[in-house]
């Protein structure tokens, strides 16, 4: 992975069409400016074969990606879709524990941590969601919800788990919000996050890189991507619009 890493989640949006027209806007931008870092487009699974088409996947200049799998490797699971599944289909960066999910799923921590195992197992790049809500900013708990979030991957996949793997740090007010996290607030965090997770692991762990998500456009990216600890981003509402997105990229200059 070269940062500066750039995911766009798709969430539940797009048609053929209209993906088609960005996927071939976006190819042409690549082609021309060959921008150095990452970029993953996480499109609703069902579309990521359109991905897959394009030259400049063969040519690993943008990756696709899952917005999340299932904590099971086969059997029974009406519906669900494992990571095997995903590797086989060539789809390496998968979203887990978006607060989207933990939310209107009731995805619980444990969950979350059977599918980064899952994912590691099968060499996948585990693209972990944390953050805390409103309420837990207000009493002052963004330290504690992180800890809990980090502290049961580490306990149910070893303290190397996260070589080669995101974390995004995403406060839940924020996400599809008019207001972003201030760079200020966002660099305490990811440092912070950084800082445990290399105590915790005992060595300097490898490939591993924080992204920051939640309400990030052309106005805030700039300053955001200027902090020591942000290695880039996980982008909603403006990885929808193809203008907005590749001025992004740009302003981070990948
Ligand atoms: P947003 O979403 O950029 O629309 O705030 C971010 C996310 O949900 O990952």
């Amino acid at each position: 992975m070269i940062k500066p890493i750039i995911v766009g989640n798709w969430k539940l949006n797009g048609t053929k069409k209209k993906i088609k027209k960005f996927l071939k806007l976006l190819s042409l931008f690549v082609k021309k400016y060959n921008p150095k870092g990452t970029i993953i487009i996480s499109l609703p699974i069902i579309y990521t074969y359109i991905i897959k088409n394009l030259s400049i996947f063969k040519k690993k200049k943008i990756f696709s990606g899952a917005q999340n799998v299932d904590n099971h490797v086969l059997g029974s699971f009406t519906g669900e879709i494992s990571p095997n599944m995903l590797n086989d289909m060539m789809i390496k960066y998968v979203i887990i524990g978006h607060s989207e999910r933990r939310f209107n799923h009731k995805e619980t921590n444990h969950i979350v941590a059977n599918k980064f195992r899952l994912l590691k197992q099968e060499n996948l790049i585990p693209i972990l969601c944390i953050g805390e809500t409103k309420q837990e900013k207000v009493d002052n708990r963004i330290e504690e919800v992180c800890i809990k979030q980090i502290d049961i991957i580490l306990n149910t996949c070893g303290t190397h788990a996260f070589d080669n793997s995101i974390i995004a740090y995403e406060p839940i007010w924020a996400i599809g919000s008019q207001n972003s996290a201030t760079p200020s607030e966002v660099q305490y965090v990811a440092q912070f996050i950084r800082q445990y997770i290399n105590i915790k692991s005992n060595y300097k762990i490898k490939n591993f890189f924080i992204q920051y998500g939640g309400a990030v456009t052309n106005k805030n990216v700039s300053e955001l991507i200027s902090k020591e600890d942000i290695d880039g981003f996980l982008i909603g509402r403006s990885s929808l619009e193809i203008t907005e997105f590749i001025k992004i990229i740009k302003l981070i200059n990948i």
